[in-house]
């Protein structure tokens, strides 16, 4: 069968076409288009440019995702409904529901985050249940049991910032401007992590995080020093002493949920699962712990609709279809 995802939950239009048979699956495109042009210029989201973004982008790029094959040849149309922007989840449920109206296609409703916790399945080996997911993303850092399709428990969440918030908050501080995940990442190679010793909040008996006093204890290193903006030696070791906290909670935080939970296998998911020093540190904790770590390959831990269609695919077969008076929703829990 064939199935189309879309996600325009935040700042990246994105449709992807998933083929499945019988629980195997094959991504035959995944197409994301990003904003990140239109919003840099003002150091972060403006949400009604995100959405008339993608009302520009919406059509194009499923276009592209659809690979010259009919929107009547679907046999699911899967579509992001929340968390997100209220005005870009619009965007995607309006296109999905007019599509599936006038094609009579099933329609299917995912929550982003479920997308993110399901990315693990788009890249072999696959993990067996029960396993630990933790996304750490712009808009969420969070951990998850999940001991079947749709049968997730939260484990922990950031009381306050997500981490891909604090490296963008971060990123600005040191003027290396919008999206501060890969800016911080790059210079953090070149600083030495341990110059400055910014707090680690480990949040001792849970397993919620916090990183907005990170955040803050950035910004007073970087006024009791004086420091000029972007590029100089101690902005190298501000990244790298940042990530490197970021990093270790991240870390200590994975290890506590298996040792309490008993769950030797973990999944990373989300943007900042992407950075190159958190998968290297995890694969050295997961190899001690003998651990099984799933990480997708960084497209696919970044938003994109490979997930969508995925997690889409499994509620298709589980019979769970949306009506067309889908409404999407900015605060969606998992
Ligand atoms: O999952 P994602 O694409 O969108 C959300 O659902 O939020 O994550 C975006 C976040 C941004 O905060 C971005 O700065 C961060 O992921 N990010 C990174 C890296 N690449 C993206 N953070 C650290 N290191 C990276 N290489
Ligand atoms: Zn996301």
């Amino acid at each position: 069968m064939l199935i189309l995802g879309v996600d325009t939950s935040c700042d990246d239009t994105a449709a992807s076409l998933l083929s499945a048979e019988d629980g195997n699956i094959e991504i035959v495109s995944n197409v994301v288009s990003s904003q990140t042009a239109v919003h840099s210029k003002y150091g972060g989201i403006v949400p009604e440019l995100a959405s008339r973004k993608h009302l520009e982008m919406i059509w194009p790029v499923v276009e592209e995702a659809m690979s010259g094959i009919g929107l009547d040849k679907l046999d699911a149309f899967s579509v992001c409904h929340g968390p997100g922007l209220i005005g870009s989840l619009l965007v995607g449920c309006s296109f999905a529901k007019a599509v599936c109206y006038s094609t009579g296609t099933p329609l299917v409703s995912v929550n982003h985050l479920e997308g993110h916790v399901l990315s693990a399945f788009l890249e072999n080996p696959i993990p067996e249940f029960p396993f630990l997911s933790l996304i750490v993303s712009g808009g969420h850092t969070c951990l998850y049991r999940v001991e079947g399709f749709m049968k997730y428990t939260e484990l922990g969440r950031t009381r306050d910032d997500a981490a891909g918030e604090a490296y963008d908050k971060v990123s600005k501080l040191l003027g290396l401007g919008y999206p501060g995940g890969m800016q911080i990442e790059r210079l953090a190679k070149e600083g030495n992590p341990k110059a400055i010793k910014f707090p680690r909040a480990y949040l001792p008996g849970t397993l919620d995080f916090s990183f907005s006093g990170l955040k803050t204890a950035v910004k007073l290193a970087l006024g009791s020093q004086g420091l000029s903006p972007a590029g100089g030696m101690a902005t190298r070791d501000i990244a790298a002493s940042f990530q490197s906290s970021v990093i270790d909670v991240l870390v200590r935080k994975a290890e506590w949920a298996i040792k309490k939970t008993r769950i030797k296998r973990l999944a990373l998911s989300g943007g900042v699962a992407s950075n190159s020093a958190l998968r290297e540190r995890m694969k050295e904790m997961a190899e001690d712990k003998e651990v099984e770590l799933y990480a997708p390959r960084p497209a696919l831990c970044t938003d994109n609709a490979a997930m969508i269609a995925f997690a889409g695919y499994r509620h298709f077969l589980a019979n769970d279809i949306a009506g067309l008076d889908l409404n999407p929703k900015a605060h969606l829990p998992l």
